[in-house]
């Protein structure tokens, strides 16, 4: 049944009329399509980026468009792609002329020949992302639809306009995009399709890591990005992309003594993270922050079950699964290495008999990262037992007001030896040497011991006391 719908009054804004008056004056028809026409639909707020499908060319009808336009913006145009792009009014907006894609038994490679608006509708991921509104004079607004996404939008599903073996296998990186709008958006994927990933899995090999990345990113910053990793563990292409996660799967048991399932755990960790946090590294800290626990794991006919050194190794690691997939070997990284390196630091220090120089050092060692660094080790209270939910909550209460009163005391957050290298040099008519650096190293270490107050005439002395101890004569 076709469907009339129409939705000229959300297609008001200039830009359209420009493009549906480029359109008129090119004799050809233009549709906007995509994720604009989907989150619209949605009433998902607004979106930046408008794709346009041309039966006709897309590279004629951008230059028509500019051209049209109050500052003639600049056409950028993809020949290979044979696409054209050109920002206005704050908006990006992307021209595609209709394609119809063929195989050729005898090639891998698509024949791509000009086609008609369903062809190109055919060739799309999803039929929610297969919405066409029309930009002719003709029927200004009204929707096409061939696939019924509107009911898919209504009854929230994810389902690929054609077999979805043939959908995945175009580009195997919709498998991906599957699984990040059933988790964005909140929908499920049709069974079919969750079969079809399942099946096509091992294509995403042929995929770039950036590519990939780009779709996990979205993925945690969802409101619960648990479900697109339950999903990526549902058809198998976790391990695929990140073994080192799907390594934590599991519950062994020697003894009668058993360990947590790591792999879920981490899920739930992320879940509460995302209740607190919009920060994307800080959400990659809490997905990694147990890697380290498939490699130490080890049994004790006494303790039980260990995870020795586990934040040590977890940071390493993380630089390897950062390299592999192609994320940023900067100063994102090493955040995130800190807060894995770290993440056990503060459980130790939230017993009750906590000393003031333990929070020293902690706030010292975490530095600018102390707020993520507790916000992480809260979210990883992931325990059952109600009373133990509270005591643990509570007991971190307890570390964020000692650590403000002893920041508020002793300022060592952002630690700066209150006395410098070449005062010490002066002092004592030393050149560059190891002495200065013993000696700077032992004001540190009194001042997070609390031995000396954090200011000059307290380092001052100390410095003195020391270089008298190891012989050294007052210039
Ligand atoms: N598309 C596709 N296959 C892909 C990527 C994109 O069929 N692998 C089509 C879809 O019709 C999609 C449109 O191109 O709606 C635009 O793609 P993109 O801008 O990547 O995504 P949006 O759907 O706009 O959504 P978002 O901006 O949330 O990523």
């Amino acid at each position: 049944m076709p469907n009339k719908k129409n939705y000229s009054q959300a297609l008001q804004h200039p830009i359209f009329k420009v493009i549906s008056q480029a359109t008129a004056e090119l004799q050809i028809d233009s549709y906007v399509i995509g994720g604009f026409v989907r989150d619209l639909l949605l009433e998902r707020g607004e979106h930046k980026d408008i794709d346009i499908v041309a039966v006709g060319s897309g590279i004629e009808l951008a230059k028509k468009v500019s051209s049209l336009l109050d500052h003639n913006p600049k056409v950028q145009i993809f020949k290979n792609y044979g696409t054209a792009m050109l920002h206005a009014y704050d908006m990006e907006i992307e021209f595609v002329g209709a394609r119809k894609e063929s195989y050729n038994l005898e090639s891998r490679n698509p024949v791509v020949e000009d086609g008609t608006l369903e062809d190109d509708q055919d060739r799309r991921d999803f039929t929610i992302n297969a919405l066409a509104l029309s930009l002719n004079e003709n029927n200004y607004g009204e929707l096409l639809d061939p696939f019924n996404g509107l009911e898919d939008l209504s009854t929230k599903l994810i389902r690929t306009p054609l077999d979805p073996d043939i959908t995945y296998s175009d580009d195997p990186l919709r498998m991906m995009r599957a699984i990040r709008f059933a988790t964005q958006l909140n929908f499920r994927i049709e069974p079919e399709s969750l079969e079809a990933i399942t099946r096509n899995k091992e294509r995403i090999k042929i995929i770039s890591g950036e590519r990939i990345v780009v779709e996990i990113n979205k993925i945690l910053m969802s409101e619960k990005p648990s479900i697109g990793f339950a999903l990526l563990h549902k058809t198998a292409l976790l391990p695929i992309i990140m073994p080192q996660l799907t390594a934590l799967e599991g519950i062994e048991e020697i003894e009668g003594q058993k360990h947590k399932d790591n792999f879920w755990h981490t899920l739930e960790v992320v879940d509460n993270i995302s209740e607190n946090t919009d920060n994307l590294w800080l959400r990659w800290a809490a997905l990694l922050h147990d890697i380290g626990k498939a490699p130490t794991k080890k049994f004790h006919k006494k303790i039980g079950w260990t995870f020795h050194g586990h934040e040590f190794v977890g940071a390493k690691m993380v630089y390897k699964l950062f390299k592999h997939m192609k994320l940023p070997l900067n100063e994102k990284m090493k955040y995130v290495q800190k807060l894995v390196l770290m993440s056990s630091r503060p459980i130790v220090i939230a017993d009750e008999k906590v000393t003031d120089s333990a929070v020293r050092r902690l706030v010292f060692d975490a530095g600018e990262e102390i707020e993520d660094l507790m916000t992480l080790c809260e979210a990883d209270i992931t325990t059952k037992n109600p009373k133990r939910f509270k005591k643990y909550h509570n007991n971190f209460k307890k570390v964020r007001i000692k650590l403000r009163e002893v920041e508020e005391r002793d300022h060592v957050r952002n630690f700066q030896p209150p006395v410098s290298g070449e005062e010490i040099m002066e002092t004592f008519n030393l050149k560059p040497s190891r002495e200065i650096g013993m000696i700077k190293d032992a004001i540190k270490e009194a001042i997070l011991e609390g031995e000396i107050a954090n200011d000059y005439d307290a380092a001052r002395n100390y410095m003195l006391k020391k270089g008298e101890e190891l012989g050294l004569k007052k210039a």
